[in-house]
């Protein structure tokens, strides 16, 4: 008997032993890791349906000059957050008359309670904007009134109530809150970061953002390609595949009414939680006279003054200990460019010991092994990947690519202890469908000279010179670089636990919402990766 109880026993001890072995979450430091991937399940196979006009979610709810699509963003620091939000409603057809902003004031009413009245007014600025396209049979689109307002003076980690709109009217929205980040240093962090690109508005779409709000993320991070309205002709005829549908139009047409869809779907979330946007393809929507990222530009608000921008398409911040820079893939990103020299600046600026966690983000990868868009930002990837890589960038992420896929630290296509973890996250559910194919699956590999994006400019993808793919321009196996890949629609959650030690968590839209597609804890490792040290006064005056 005893002998039974002892072999049980051990039995037990084992089993343990093996579901604590299972359960490990691993870490960058157990790396590089063989590549996965993870097989396509057959049944997420479909379209991707956008969300019609009729839906009551992106129906106009307010009356007058009542505010709607109610957004937050965060300023450069914990002490200031931007509130925007549009009155009055947008117009579209062949005859427009745009609104007067100064009509409605843009005042956010706020405090740390709610009652007995909100103690503090700040008041901000209004805008509108036009979608014009000069050609006959073409609608042209004016916005709302749009309002952004700048919050001061705020307190780190304080939950603040507001009020938005014009009390003269009066149109004034109901109260909301939000909770300012941290203030920045080595051991304050926001709990929970939602990270996710390529949303677009379908019921892949919602269920993204429903699965993202049962996070209870303290931030969300948009990696560009927002609505997909330019998948719409101006008359509200839409395709997944513009330019299969519509070779034919003058130039390539908008639906603008699609951006007031999604600012009102997205409010629930926004309007509580600041979501920080940086630009992708689909937000270039050309127009009139070559203008370009105007709906972007004018709809969200960007902590490009505060971080000494001088673009809306890049701009950094702080959360806590983390520094985030929002990088601009389509504007010049070349060593001569404004949008470099800014990076050169904001990277010296950043001061480790305050914080130690340096995240980059823009739309397009530079490490991804999926057949769509493989390579196609390469001349992006020459001209900036050794200034990030020398100020030792710890996570970059990116979208573009409708799928998941997590690197193993890489620099110049090499593995390398002190690269970046490259997170392409391009997976939100938007109506162009997943991305399945691999670059490496045989007859998959594209024609270099097809890889370029066109809005990108120049050639620059070859073949690689060394390591296992060597005189060839793709890999005959998922590359080494490549650590994790799965088709499937989700978001991620970024949570910095300390000043070396992060949890990434993917979740599949599929899955219940506490269940990892794909988990690591990301480990900075200061001590083999020595920082560049802030550069001096006089390096720095002499830019
Ligand atoms: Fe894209």
């Amino acid at each position: 008997m005893a002998s039974l109880l002892f072999s049980a026993t051990i039995l037990l001890i084992l089993f343990n032993l093996a579901s604590a072995l299972h359960c490990k979450i691993p870490t960058t430091l157990d790396g590089p890791f063989g590549p996965v991937t993870v097989p396509f399940d057959q049944s997420l196979r479909g379209n991707a349906i956008d969300v019609p006009d009729s839906d009551p979610r992106v129906r106009r709810r307010v009356k007058g000059f009542e505010p709607e699509q109610i957004s937050l963003a965060l300023s450069a620091t914990y002490d200031s957050v931007w509130i925007s939000w549009i009155t009055g409603e947008s117009q579209i057809g062949y005859n427009i008359n745009p609104l007067d902003p100064k009509m409605v004031s843009s005042v956010v009413r706020y405090g740390k309670v709610r009652r007995p009245i909100l103690p503090h007014e700040a008041r901000g600025y209004s805008l509108v904007y036009n979608q014009l396209y000069p050609f006959e049979g073409l609608q042209n689109y004016t916005s709302g009134i749009i309002h952004h307002v700048r919050l001061t003076g705020l307190k780190p980690s304080t939950i603040y109530y507001y009020r938005c709109g014009d009390p003269s009217i009066p149109a004034i929205s109901e109260i909301y809150s939000f909770k300012t980040m941290p203030v920045s240093g080595p051991r304050s962090y926001p709990e929970r970061i939602g990270i996710v690109g390529d949303l677009g508005l379908t019921y892949n779409m919602t269920t993204t953002i429903s699965h993202l709000i049962g996070n209870k993320p303290d931030l969300v991070l948009l990696i560009g390609d927002v609505t997909y309205a330019n998948l719409y002709l101006t008359n509200g005829t839409s395709s997944d595949c513009y330019a299969c549908s519509f070779p034919h139009t003058p130039i390539h047409e908008t639906y603008q009414l699609r951006w007031d869809y999604w600012g009102r779907f997205m409010q629930n979330l926004v309007s509580k939680v600041p979501i920080m946007v940086v630009e992708g393809n689909h937000e270039i929507e050309e127009q009139v006279e070559n203008q370009k990222f105007v709906a972007y530009s004018s709809r969200f608000a960007f902590p490009s003054e505060e971080s000494e921008s001088p673009s809306t398409l890049y701009y950094s911040f702080k959360a806590g200990g983390i520094h985030f820079i929002m990088i601009g893939a389509y504007i010049a990103y070349n060593e001569t460019a404004d949008q470099y020299k800014w990076l050169e600046r904001d990277l010296a600026n950043v001061d480790r010991s305050i914080t130690p966690w340096l995240v980059a983000t823009w739309h397009p990868p530079w490490y991804s092994s999926y057949k769509a868009h493989y390579r196609e930002v390469e001349c992006m990837r020459v001209a900036m990947e050794e200034l990030l890589y020398s100020y030792g960038v710890d996570i970059i992420f990116n979208g573009h690519v409708h799928a998941y896929e997590r690197s193993n630290r890489v620099y110049n296509y090499t593995l390398d202890p002190c690269g970046p973890v490259y997170i392409t996250v391009g997976d939100g559910g938007n109506r162009e469908k997943m991305a399945i194919e691999h670059a490496d699956t045989p007859g998959n590999c594209p024609e270099p000279l097809t890889t370029p994006d066109p809005y990108m400019g120049g050639f620059c993808a070859t073949n690689f010179t060394t390591g296992p793919a060597a005189g060839k321009f793709c890999w005959d196996r998922q590359p080494d670089y490549s650590a994790f890949r799965e088709s499937s629609f989700g978001h991620g959650i970024l949570e910095v636990k300390n000043d070396t030690w992060a949890l990434w968590t993917w979740y599949r839209n599929q899955d219940s919402e506490n269940k990892a597609g794909d988990q690591i804890y990301i480990v900075r490792q200061p001590d083999i990766c020595p920082i560049r040290p802030k550069v001096t006064e006089g390096w720095f005056s002499a830019r």
